[in-house]
């Protein structure tokens, strides 16, 4: 895919499709960005005006609860006007394409597209579409990336253990199905991680996964010894066509991470998960929130992350007042 639609003639962020090849400042921008919106704590009544008048619509052709819900409370703490796109009520269930509906939408002075698709590739063919001034944001397409997902995650491990060189990372799970991995993986190299490892079965890894620079280990016995960070992942049973394992109870007896495993395994470890979680699948449920757990971290660092991804898109390249843009 053509990472080089992510920036603009000035190397500036024009869309945020993919980790992959984005350079290392960018990334870092964005982090700093979001610590900005974060702060020290609650800080839900901050309003910033960056995108007053601007408009956002979120398209999701698969569900989500965190991603869609976190990009609607960032957008409007930023002050744009949000539309979520009733996908199955639209015209697309009448044969409408995804060209024929950008089109459309567009047509509307939409600022920003947040598309997530289960074609790989979905977000790119929107940005390769869009008119001058429209930006895309990908919100997961198929299994190829997550970036806010990603971002969102090393921003968490960043405010725990911000010496990325020092840290051991075990990717548990259906790495096979996961976008979340792949973005994780392009982001943590980026930051200089020591050793990321992915952890599952040998029907759940991709093949040629280690050209990506990452170690392979079938038990949480070698995956998890040492670990620092350790990142479950669901099964994503929407996306296995045919048998990927033997049963749900097989792959929790031999991949599920329970609190005695992890006390034994890796007992200073912190927990991530992308979510949604699947309880007594890859997580004991006694494990999902509080420490160290940084599950729910997780979900709350996503508003901080995408507001800063929508300022650096939106705002930072053409920060005019709508109606007298430079598209
Ligand atoms: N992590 C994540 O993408 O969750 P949702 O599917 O709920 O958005």
């Amino acid at each position: 895919m053509n990472t080089h639609l992510q920036l603009d003639e000035r190397g500036r962020l024009r869309h945020l499709l993919t980790l992959e090849g984005l350079p290392r400042e960018h990334l870092l921008e964005l982090l700093d960005r979001a610590e900005s919106f974060a702060g020290a704590g609650d800080n839900r009544s901050k309003k910033h005006p960056l995108l007053h008048g601007r408009t956002v619509v979120n398209l999701f052709f698969e569900p989500s609860t965190r991603t869609r819900t976190t990009f609607e409370i960032a957008a409007k703490r930023l002050s744009a006007d949000v539309i979520n796109l009733q996908v199955d009520a639209s015209s697309t269930s009448k044969g409408e394409t995804l060209l024929d509906t950008l089109k459309t939408l567009e047509a509307m002075q939409v600022d920003l597209f947040v598309v997530r698709h289960q074609a790989s590739g979905a977000a790119h063919f929107f940005a390769a579409h869009a008119g001058p001034g429209v930006a895309v944001l990908n919100a997961g397409d198929g299994r190829h990336a997550h970036p806010t997902q990603a971002l969102l995650d090393v921003f968490t491990i960043r405010r725990h253990r911000p010496d990325f060189r020092k840290l051991t990372v075990a990717i548990v799970g259906d790495v096979l199905h996961s976008r979340v991995a792949r973005s994780d993986i392009h982001a943590l190299h980026t930051f200089g991680v020591r050793e990321i490892r992915v952890v599952a079965p040998r029907t759940l890894i991709p093949a040629g996964i280690e050209t990506l620079g990452v170690r392979v280990c079938h038990t949480l016995q070698a995956g998890l010894t040492g670990a620092d960070i350790v990142m479950l992942l669901r099964l994503q049973k929407e996306r296995m066509v045919g048998a990927f394992l033997p049963s749900t109870a097989e792959f929790h007896r031999d991949f599920g991470l329970t609190a005695e495993r992890l006390a034994k395994l890796a007992p200073e470890a912190l927990l991530m998960h992308p979510g949604p979680i699947n309880r007594g699948v890859e997580i004991g449920g006694e494990l999902a929130y509080g420490a160290p757990s940084l599950i729910l971290e997780q979900v709350s660092h996503g508003i901080a992350v995408r507001m800063a991804a929508m300022a650096m898109i939106i705002h930072d390249r053409n920060p005019v007042a709508k109606g007298r843009r430079t598209r």
